[in-house]
């Protein structure tokens, strides 16, 4: 028979423990809520109560629910109230010994058959079972920031859990309305292990000063849909937390690229935990304010000198695939003149059949007229003649990921082009000075990386080389903003920021799937539903195809020389067996 939850308690009304209160008592259990003392006690009603106003305020709540839900709250001080909680769960700060005294403590307060659960991120939960008499009836209940929001629940039994514990909290779980998944008790365990080693290399990014906090987030935003970027994430997690789940997935697994970067410390030291102290990589309005307001580190709003621009008006294209033609469309939808080059007249028709066709489109939705679209097509002219660049003030290749074929491109366009045009590139993986070293102006050139498709995605990277004159980036910034698009900047590293950011984790999603730890589907469903990102990391891969993610991980892998970034032997292997992903109809899973 399984249990019955009408009773709970929670302990720590912190960041995440409010907001466990409030899902339990959205699904009508009563719930004992605890903290350590009076002030924090009024601080944690004070959460709950904002969070239901902001509910009710967003039509999201009807006030008499409200009331309803407030009413199955108890707020109290004393654990020993407890006693007739069918399950516990704590959510006091991440400190090993702290949850240990707590679950060992309501071990002797609870009725025999309650359950106790840790909200830990991190922590081994079998060391915090064995400090209780009854190891067999703790487990992990790992919500997610926040608590309301997410579905995603980590149920963790250890290697002494009952079967029946564990069952009846995933079973819990569900009528929460969550979508818990049972994992065993490893550092981490799925979202945060796969998370915090992307996090960590953000902070270790903007600690070296290779992209500012602003453009880290917005290139993750925008390069990838996340819905937060890397370091507001942190500020929302709270930086003491995510300092402890580092240190600790780092003691377990001696993996460097875990070692809190050294910044989170110092920040926690000087008391920058993010949003609950009002400071962290941002600075809010106040203490738990969602609100970012402006800070010294705070960009001006155009801090580019409009003067010192160089003038673009005629834009040059170099190439015919998919990435050349949404530039293309990218640059005659926002007035440009476009002069594009292909490789052969029916190149060159295509691309303009590919824009007429994307015009039609757009008619038949109502999102164009036919005189824009007339006057569109009429800015654009295609050649197959390099030599019809001559008078353009800035070209873009997209043609073959290849070097020698690029360094040959950059020759010809350094001989053709007018002086003091740009010269910019969309690679995504070479290093822009190798091109710019080909020519006799390595000033003028510049990294204009897009995603696909160009059309939709917001992102463009604008990438300095060593050479690189800052009057190009600006003015390649500035036409970035002006097209519509978002522009971010980095350095000529390799990956620049998405690709860097994005690849290694990916292969740790595949090093967890070989382990064994989770499969395929509950890692897609942890970092979907966790973490709130569009598509799980399986699912993309085999979107943008396991050759080209392998390509670009080994990049990775021999610039930065990290034993963490060399590709998962799985992901060597499937690409040898020719599973590429859905455009093989095989990859980490198979397609009709
Ligand atoms: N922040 C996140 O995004 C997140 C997500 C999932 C899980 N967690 C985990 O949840 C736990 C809590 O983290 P948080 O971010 O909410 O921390 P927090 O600092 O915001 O809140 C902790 C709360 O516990 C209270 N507390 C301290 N000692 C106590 C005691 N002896 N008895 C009762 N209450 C006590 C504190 O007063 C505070 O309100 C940690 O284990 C953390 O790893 C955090």
């Amino acid at each position: 028979m399984s249990r019955e939850f009408t009773k709970v308690g929670v302990v720590g009304l912190g960041t995440m423990g409010a907001g466990i209160v409030e899902v339990f008592a959205r699904n009508a259990i009563d719930v004992l809520a605890v903290e350590v003392d009076e002030r924090a006690l009024e601080r944690g009603k004070g959460f709950l109560t904002a969070s239901l106003d902001r509910a009710v305020s967003r039509g999201k709540m009807a006030q008499d629910d409200a009331d309803t839900l407030r009413g199955h709250v108890t707020f109290t001080t004393d654990l020993a109230d407890c006693a007739d909680c069918q399950l516990v769960v704590e959510a006091v700060p991440e400190h090993l010994d702290l949850k240990k005294r707590i679950l060992s403590t309501l071990d002797g307060i609870v009725g025999s058959d309650a359950i106790l659960a840790t909200n830990t991120s991190s922590l081994p939960v079998t060391e915090i079972a064995v400090a209780t008499a009854d190891p067999k009836r703790v487990v992990g209940m790992h919500f997610f920031n926040p608590a309301p929001v997410l579905q995603f629940v980590e149920v963790i039994k250890t290697v002494i859990t009952a079967d029946d514990v564990f069952e009846d909290v995933k079973a819990l779980a569900e009528r929460l309305g969550k979508k818990p998944v049972v994992v065993g008790d490893r550092a981490g365990f799925i979202a945060n292990a796969l998370l915090f080693g992307y996090l960590n290399h953000a902070v270790s990014m903007f600690e070296s000063k290779y992209a500012t906090r602003e453009d880290l987030d917005a290139a993750m935003r925008f390069g990838c849909g996340y819905p937060m970027g890397p370091l507001a994430l942190l500020d929302l997690i709270g930086l003491d937390t995510a300092y402890e789940i580092l240190d600790t997935m780092y003691k377990q697994g001696r993996d460097r690229l875990h070692a809190p970067s050294p910044i989170i410390k110092q920040m926690v030291s000087a008391g920058l935990t993010g949003r609950k102290s009002g400071h962290g990589f941002y600075t809010y309005a106040g203490p738990s304010s969602s609100q970012v307001v402006g800070d010294s580190a705070t960009p001006a709003a155009d801090a580019a000198d409009a003067a010192g621009l160089r003038p673009i008006a005629k834009v040059g294209v170099v190439g015919s695939g998919t990435m050349a033609g949404g530039i293309v469309e990218v640059f005659a939808k926002a007035g440009y003149d476009v002069i594009y080059v292909a490789r052969g007249e029916d190149k060159v028709a295509g691309v303009r059949a590919q824009i007429e066709k994307n015009n039609a489109r757009a008619i038949d939705k109502g999102r164009m007229t036919a005189e824009d679209a007339e006057a569109l097509l009429g800015r654009l002219s295609g050649s197959t003649s390099r030599d019809a660049l001559a008078e353009v003030d800035i070209v873009v290749e997209a043609i073959a990921e290849d070097l020698a074929i690029k360094q040959d491109l950059f020759r010809d366009l350094d001989r053709v082009c007018k002086a003091g045009a740009i010269l910019a590139t969309t690679t995504s993986s070479l290093p822009i000075i190798d091109l710019a070293a080909v020519t006799e102006r390595p000033a003028d050139v510049v990294g204009m990386h897009f995603f696909n498709p160009a059309q939709v995605m917001k992102l463009v990277e604008v990438v300095h080389t060593v050479a690189t004159a800052p009057d190009v980036t600006a003015s390649v910034v500035a036409l970035t903003r002006a097209v519509g698009k978002h522009p971010v900047q980095c350095g000529d590293r390799s990956g620049f920021i998405v690709n860097a950011l994005l690849f290694p984790y990916l292969n740790d999603a595949i090093k967890m799937l070989e382990a064994h730890y989770a499969s395929a589907d509950d890692i897609d469903t942890a970092m979907k539903t966790g973490c709130g990102l569009p598509m799980g990391p399986f699912e993309l891969l085999d979107v943008v195809g396991l050759d080209v993610s392998l390509a670009i991980q080994r990049e990775l892998y021999l610039e930065f020389r990290e034993p963490g970034f060399a590709p998962a032997p799985l992901l060597e292997q499937l690409v040898q067996a020719g599973y590429l992903g859905r455009k093989t109809k095989r990859g980490f899973r198979t397609y009709a």
